[in-house]
């Protein structure tokens, strides 16, 4: 599935605007600046058809990608980024969490966590919401070439102890590296599972 071509097909900025949910849906979570953008550019091998950005908070409506007939990629917008006015992002946050909650088809959330920095009260918050529309979802550490290897592993870890009460989560966490390609392949096998429903 991932040899397919990515080709964007639209965009919403409120939740009536979402398109019509007909396939398996793949949604990648996170801060700003996290590297969600970047992360769907590696798994598909397609550079350049999700925008990145050194400027954090590019991502500012929600972008929904087909990835052949069978599976959809969905970009959400970064929470926690310092610079935005307030009342965007709260508005962005509200609209993340009620894509989590009312999207049939959504079949994965990936959180994308920076290895450096670990989970934070917003990545909390998106997790507690999960939890309770019990959306499944994974935890993936991004930026490991950034970080020692040992440090990668407490990061791991320390996460995967943080939340093994959890119930909706899939485990195992995983690893990655956008610029390295470190862990990209474990991946893609693990999401090419969810367009074979
Ligand atoms: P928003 O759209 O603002 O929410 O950000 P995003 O999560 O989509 O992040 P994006 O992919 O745009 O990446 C942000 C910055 O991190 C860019 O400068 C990327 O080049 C960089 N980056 C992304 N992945 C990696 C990685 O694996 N390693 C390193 N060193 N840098 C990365
Ligand atoms: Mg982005």
């Amino acid at each position: 599935v991932f040899r397919n071509k990515l080709e964007f097909f639209a965009a919403a900025k409120v939740s009536s605007s979402f398109p019509p949910p007909t396939i398996p849906e793949i949604a990648f979570a996170g801060r700003s600046n996290v590297g969600k953008s970047s992360l769907m550019n590696a798994i598909t091998r397609q550079w350049g058809v999700v925008r990145t950005s050194d400027k954090p908070g590019l991502t500012q409506t929600i972008n929904f990608f087909k990835l052949g007939p069978k599976l959809c990629l969905v970009d959400l917008p970064g929470y926690g980024f310092a610079y935005a006015k307030e009342e965007v992002k709260e508005a962005w946050e509200e609209l993340v969490k009620e894509y989590v909650f009312t999207r049939t088809g959504l079949q994965r959330v990936c959180l994308l966590v920076d290895t450096k920095w670990g989970l934070k009260a917003r990545d909390q918050e998106l997790i507690d919401s999960m939890e309770r529309s019990k959306t499944p979802y994974q935890i993936v550490l991004t930026k490991t070439d950034l970080v020692f290897p040992i440090d990668v592993a407490r990061r791991a870890m320390q996460i995967q102890e943080d939340l093994k009460k959890n119930k909706s989560i899939v485990n195992p966490l995983m690893m990655v590296s956008s610029k390295s390609g470190a862990g990209i392949c474990n991946l893609r096998t693990v999401l090419a599972k969810i367009a074979r429903f």
